[in-house]
């Protein structure tokens, strides 16, 4: 029979902590485990949340982020639970795309850096401190229209393109580590269409009921790290737990 990996986390790191669901995420942890250390990261400041709080400024985008967080990390306990929540759809100059037409390096470009590489430069970050014995779940928040066989509807092009190159990452990532610890978890998860910034340009066409709040989702992403078994590494779930194909 299988076995939750870690019901319980000691530590948690959790980077994007200022997002939409970062800071849900980060208020349903305390609640929920408040005798764990909790670790965050953002690329601005940010209020103690509790006694066992730490926080580090730093933009994971950036390559240099990699031995800034390492080095503040060798100082913490290590994390048994990781959750990314890094992502960017939209910003001033950018609405997703409808079309090829309106495609550009640039915004791939960017879109490519915040989905990606902020989640890679946190593996990174982490990778060598983490021991053989030392229980692990990663989950990368990342969505159900990177899934290419999920996609039905096209559009969109930079957001899906950034987000299968993360999928892809998360499974790569799965492989790697589960060689190297013992009782590993590394999964992407999909939060459900939630009120954030993120979403805000895009909540008039959402039927009623799909759309949760950040406290909801949060519960359900916490929800389900707690329950994944060691059979679930290397998955893209649903904020339910099921199982997303790629
Ligand atoms: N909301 C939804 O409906 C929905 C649906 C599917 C998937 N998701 C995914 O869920 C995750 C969280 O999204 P959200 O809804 O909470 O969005 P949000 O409120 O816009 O938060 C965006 C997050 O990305 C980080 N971020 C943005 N630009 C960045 C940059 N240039 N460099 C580094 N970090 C950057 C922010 O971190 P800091 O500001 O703390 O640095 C923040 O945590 C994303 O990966 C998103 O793709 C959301």
């Amino acid at each position: 029979m299988q076995q939750t990996v870690i019901n319980s986390p000691e530590c948690i790191l959790l980077a994007g902590a200022r997002g939409g669901l970062g800071t849900a995420l980060c208020g349903e942890l305390v609640k929920r485990f408040p005798d764990a250390v909790l670790l965050t990261i953002s690329r601005s400041g940010l209020d103690r949340l509790s006694v066992t709080h730490q926080h580090l400024c730093a933009s994971l985008e950036d390559e240099g982020a990699v031995k800034t967080v390492r080095d503040w990390l060798r100082e913490q306990p290590i994390p048994n639970w990781v959750i990314d929540c890094c992502g960017i759809l939209h910003w001033r100059d950018h609405s997703p795309e409808k079309n090829l037409q309106q495609c550009s390096d640039e915004a791939l470009l960017q879109s490519i850096s915040v989905n990606v590489l902020t989640h890679l430069h946190l593996a990174q970050a982490l990778a060598p401190l983490l021991l053989k014995r030392s229980p692990l779940v990663w989950a990368s928040l990342s969505a159900k229209v990177g899934s290419i066989e999920d996609n039905q509807l096209g559009g969109w092009y930079s957001y899906r393109m950034s987000k299968a190159a993360l999928n892809m990452l998360v499974r790569n990532l799965s492989i790697e580590w589960s060689r190297r610890v013992e009782n590993c978890c590394v999964v992407a998860i999909h939060p459900g269409t939630t009120d954030t910034p993120l979403s805000k340009p895009f909540q008039s066409n959402i039927p009623d009921g799909k759309l949760y709040s950040p406290a909801l989702s949060a519960q359900r992403i916490v929800s389900v790290l707690a329950q994944l078994q060691s059979g679930d590494n290397g998955k893209l779930l649903f904020w339910d737990g099921s199982p997303i194909p790629w």
